[in-house]
């Protein structure tokens, strides 16, 4: 005979019933004394935290980086040193829908990775796409708004999609990424990886340089048409997430080459795009990719709500070897992330076993709701009863000047910035002939959507026009103005 474990309320208390509540007589009414009943209603009215408000969909898994090159030269980050191997996790997301939306709907792809490393967490939250849609955080949240639903009908809208892109012109490298069939990758393990902005690396020596993460991954890219990712969406919603989940547990275990490009300190100032806008990509024949190791995802998440659901990234989350840039869209984040896991999990998000680092925790943050973090006294900084206190010596190498007038302004141009070059390299020299056809129908099956209006049917052919005139054309004579 199998033994089974007691049911037990929250407070190991056994449970009195799995199935009856406590009432007067069998037919009688209920008691508020059933204080089993009571706190199992009200825990379930309770079980969902606020979904993100963007990537809210998701899966995500654990797994080691392991660093198999010398990059001691360029970074001083114990993560980075040669024969490494870190713990993290990863999640994957779509960026638009709800909770509830199907996974291969037509976005970028969220690859955000936490490391649990010896100096604590270092969280590195990129997409699968190595630029953005914007290079301001001023306008993330109108963005953002321009792709989710409107304000009277709850709808999503093609028409309110377009009007942003198109009276944004720095859309529209991301924008053609977006549009192209790798809008619709095939699975997670089918895509790449990308830090997307510049970030600052520091070596031992105080030496410094930008660098960009590239994770290539070791499947090979696969994407679906527009036709079979629509057809997906109603098969099987959830098919990232299975098709991750099952290629673990049967050990299929999926793999990223880590490659960075990098580039010298002092060449930013007049490299020939500015290298901090994250519209922009550095071009391979400036800074070729370097291989720095290799990413691999070993084991599921136990519980998906603790884990997956309860993760929170922010890329303020940066150790010693590695600091921020100017790119203004970074800045934006390193605020915003933090900020939203307060209110989304609550303050002590970090406490929570998926985002707890490693390492000891000694910080003077104190209490808060949910709090089970035991701080000892002292409580306070400075203090004379020997508590913790601040090492400025890893941090050295880390600091530059930067000096200016306060404004608000457009970045300064480079002299090979603008916001059609780069795209227009992509369709030139990248694309097939079939990603050709495929990125014209793809757009054209986007802004054909009967909510778009004739004024932003023009204003999209222009906008594809400057990017490549037959790439205007095509989309043109798919919408039937030409
Ligand atoms: P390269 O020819 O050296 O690199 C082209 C890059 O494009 C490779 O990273 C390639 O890697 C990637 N690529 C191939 N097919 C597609 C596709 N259908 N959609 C998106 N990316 C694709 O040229 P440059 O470095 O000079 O860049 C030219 C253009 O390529 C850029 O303007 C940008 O649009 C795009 N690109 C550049 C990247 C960079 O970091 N330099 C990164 C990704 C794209 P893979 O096939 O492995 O994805
Ligand atoms: C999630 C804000 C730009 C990648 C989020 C969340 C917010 C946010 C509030 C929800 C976080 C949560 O609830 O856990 C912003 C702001 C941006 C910005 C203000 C610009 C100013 C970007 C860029 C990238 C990116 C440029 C990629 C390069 C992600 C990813 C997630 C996310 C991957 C999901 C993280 C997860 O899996 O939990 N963003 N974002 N975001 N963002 Fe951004």
């Amino acid at each position: 005979m199998t033994t089974r474990p007691i049911s037990t309320d929250g407070a190991g208390i056994p449970a009195p019933s799995d199935e009856h509540s406590l009432s007067v007589g069998p037919n009688g009414p209920l008691l508020l004394q059933d204080h089993y009943l009571i706190q199992k209603m009200a825990h379930f009215n309770r079980e969902r935290v606020p979904e993100r408000v963007v990537h809210a969909k998701g899966g995500g898994a654990h797994g080691v980086l392991r660093i198999t090159e010398d990059v001691s030269q360029f970074t001083k980050a114990k993560l980075f040193q040669r024969g490494k191997e870190t713990p993290l996790f990863l999640r994957f997301s779509t960026v638009a829908g709800e909770l509830g939306s199907a996974d291969t709907a037509r976005d970028p792809r969220g690859f955000a990775i936490k490391f649990y490393t010896e100096d604590g967490n270092y969280d590195l939250v990129g997409n699968n796409t190595p630029i953005f849609f914007i290079r301001d955080p001023q306008k993330f949240s109108d963005f953002i708004h321009s792709q989710k639903r409107r304000a009277d009908n709850h709808l999503r809208d093609n028409n309110m999609q377009w009007d942003f892109w198109t009276l944004s012109p720095e859309s529209a490298h991301q924008v053609t990424f977006l549009m192209s069939d790798r809008g619709t990758p095939a699975s997670w393990r089918n895509m790449h990886g990308f830090g997307s902005h510049t970030f600052l690396w520091y070596n031992a020596a105080g030496e410094k340089f930008w660098v960009k993460y590239h994770f290539k991954t070791d499947q090979g890219i696969r994407n679906l048409t527009a036709a079979e990712a629509d057809a997906m969406a109603s098969a099987d919603p959830d098919h990232r997430i299975r098709d991750l989940h099952q290629a673990i547990k049967t050990g299929q275990h999926p793999s990223w080459t880590v490659n960075v490009q990098v580039m010298p300190f002092e060449a930013a100032a007049d490299y020939r795009f500015n290298p901090f806008d994250l519209t922009k990509v550095w071009p391979h024949s400036d800074y070729p990719e370097i291989t720095i190791g290799t990413m691999t995802l070993n084991r599921n998440p136990d519980n998906y709500f603790a884990e997956v659901e309860q993760a929170a990234f922010e890329p303020s989350n940066l150790v010693p070897g590695i600091d921020t840039s100017p790119d203004k869209m970074l800045q934006g984040r390193l605020f915003s992330y933090p900020d939203t896991h307060r209110y989304r999990i609550g303050p002590n998000y970090q406490q929570l076993p998926i985002n707890a680092p490693a390492v000891p925790v000694n910080s003077y943050n104190f209490d808060g709701p949910m709090t089970f973090r035991n701080q000892q006294d002292p409580v306070y900084a400075p203090n004379s009863m020997n508590g913790p206190a601040a090492d400025p010596a890893p941090y050295a190498g880390a600091n530059y000047n930067v000096a200016g007038e306060i404004i608000r302004s457009a970045y300064t141009l480079h002299a090979d910035d603008d916001d059609y070059g780069q795209p227009r390299a992509l369709w030139e020299n990248v694309l097939s002939e079939t990603d050709r056809e495929h990125l014209v129908g793809n757009i054209v099956g986007h802004a054909s959507a009967p909510e778009v209006t004739a004024e932003t049917k023009k204003r999209v052919v222009e906008y594809w026009s400057n990017v490549h005139k037959d790439l205007g054309q095509g989309v043109s004579q798919g919408l039937g103005l030409s």
